[in-house]
């Protein structure tokens, strides 16, 4: 759909949210509100996309990153103005322009794509995303003539109680024809309640200007849904939450609990995985086939292989390998990359190291910026030294290594082939292989000592 730019409206202060972010900043399953927005668009087919910022310009600027262009919008002087400051950055070989408010998050790419068709089929000169709502509450109403033409779109404020009545509803999405939507802006006039430059109004001026005009009637009003409020950024969240869940759970993933278990969109789950009760997956994490995760769990940014079970556990932007298993209560942080048939036991933490096939870490230990090969056991309490108050150093452990309980490893270190450390070390020097090492006093038994200590 190269013919189409895409703008978005993001400028406004959302004064309802009472919040010292930008309303399209505020996260849904972990996502800024207007990076569900954008991705709708570009899912859509779209390249070419402008967004109108203004209110915390860079709050928005930095959730979208460079890919995209910015238009400034100095004062928020209403819809129409924010779309008509976007005009110089548009593509000039655009055809078409579809708009998009930054506040509804959950409209599908599918959607936006059938307007588009049915825009261009049509030969429309505007294509208004429309549903019917019970309650029109505060969106804007579409107005049709009696032969069922779309008239004009009269705001919530603006509105009669007749006008009010009407079910039909504007989306705020659109399909514009690009010359005639920038040359009828200009013409916007803001003699309304609140005093402002109305996108909609372009509609009223179109039609009398003999130009064709046409609804795309959603039967989803989900999809639809701004958020002005954070009752209605709940409504939406869980909106979002119920289709992902649904998604992977038609796709052969067991949910135990759909109401406790927040998936964010990009998360790839593989078939037979059981997610329990109170978990939460972000970023691009992707899960294999046939593991466990949950209850009690939050993952980001992780890469998880088959048949791993995940308990009660924090997990970040880790790697972990096919059939090991990870807690209750462990702390994976950034970097850590475990391999196959492992065991993070619990109250075990783990930073930027490497764990080979088959190492077991059991219970209460601290692995930082360590190369562990295989087969290695951590014995319960081991704690990696890597800091000496100013700077990190790096740990390594050989294969088959066997370090008792609680042992110091005082970085950098290196413990070599089949090592073994007596329990209670303090390692400050290498160990050669296959050698025991034993770092600690000697113990002495004082006989009578506790006789004596009566007497006096
Ligand atoms: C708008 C529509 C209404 C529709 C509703 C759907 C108008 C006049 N009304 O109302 O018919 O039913 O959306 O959700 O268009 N914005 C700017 N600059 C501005 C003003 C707004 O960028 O000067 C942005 C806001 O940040 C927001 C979007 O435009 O993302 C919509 O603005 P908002 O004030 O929420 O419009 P509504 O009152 O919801
Ligand atoms: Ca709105």
């Amino acid at each position: 759909m190269d013919r189409f730019s895409l703008v978005i409206l993001a400028a406004g202060e959302g004064k309802r949210m009472k919040s010292n972010h930008s309303k399209v900043c505020h996260k849904l399953l972990n996502e800024p509100m207007i990076k569900w927005v954008y991705d709708a668009g570009k899912g859509a087919g779209i390249s070419d996309v402008v967004t109108v910022v203004g209110h915390r310009r860079e709050e928005v600027m930095q959730a979208l990153g460079n890919t995209v262009k910015f238009a400034m919008q100095e004062e928020q002087l209403g819809t129409g103005h924010a779309v008509l400051s976007a005009e110089k950055y548009i593509d000039e070989s655009s055809r078409y322009v579809m708009v998009l408010p930054g506040d509804a998050p959950l409209i599908l790419s599918e959607t936006l794509k059938k307007c588009m068709e049915y825009h261009i089929k049509n030969s429309n000169c505007a294509t208004i995303i429309t549903s019917i709502l019970d309650n029109g509450s505060s969106y804007g109403r579409i107005i049709r003539d009696e032969n069922g033409e779309v008239l004009k779109i009269v705001e919530a404020k603006d509105a009669t109680k007749e006008e009010l009545e009407v079910r039909e509803i504007n989306s705020g999405f659109y399909c514009f024809d690009k010359d005639e939507l920038f040359r009828l802006l200009k013409e916007l006039k803001p003699e309304n309640s609140q005093g402002e430059y109305y996108l909609t109004d372009v509609i009223g001026l179109m039609k009398s200007g003999g130009k064709k005009v046409g609804a795309f009637v959603l039967d989803d009003p989900t999809q639809i849904l701004g958020v002005n409020d954070r009752v209605q950024l709940y409504d939406a969240q869980k909106a979002l939450q119920r289709r992902i869940n649904e998604y992977h759970a038609l796709s052969g993933v067991t949910i135990m609990d759909f109401d406790s278990t927040y998936i964010g969109k990009d998360v790839k789950i593989g078939k037979d995985t059981v997610i329990y009760p109170n978990t939460l997956i972000f970023g691009k994490t992707t899960i294999g086939e046939e593991c466990a995760v949950g209850p009690n769990t939050v993952i980001e940014d992780c890469e998880i292989g088959d048949f791993v079970s995940v308990k009660m556990s924090n997990l970040i932007q880790s790697k972990i390998g096919n059939n090991t298993t990870v807690g209750p209560f462990a702390y994976l942080r950034p970097g850590s990359v475990i391999g196959s048939r492992c065991k993070v036991g619990d109250f075990v933490e783990i930073k930027n190291s490497t764990l080979g096939d088959g190492t077991k870490a059991s219970h209460l230990t601290y692995i930082g910026d360590a190369k562990v090969g295989k087969n290695v056991n951590f014995g319960c309490g081991t704690v990696i030294v890597n800091y000496d108050g100013k700077k990190k150093y790096t740990t390594e452990i050989c294969d088959d290594v066997f370090i008792g309980c609680n042992s110091n490893l005082i970085s950098p270190v290196k413990i070599n082939e089949g090592a073994y450390i007596a329990a209670g070390s303090t390692i400050t020097d290498e160990v050669p292989k296959n050698n025991l090492a034993i770092a600690r006093a000697r113990q002495v038994n004082k006989a009578n000592w506790v006789d004596r200590r009566k007497r006096d």
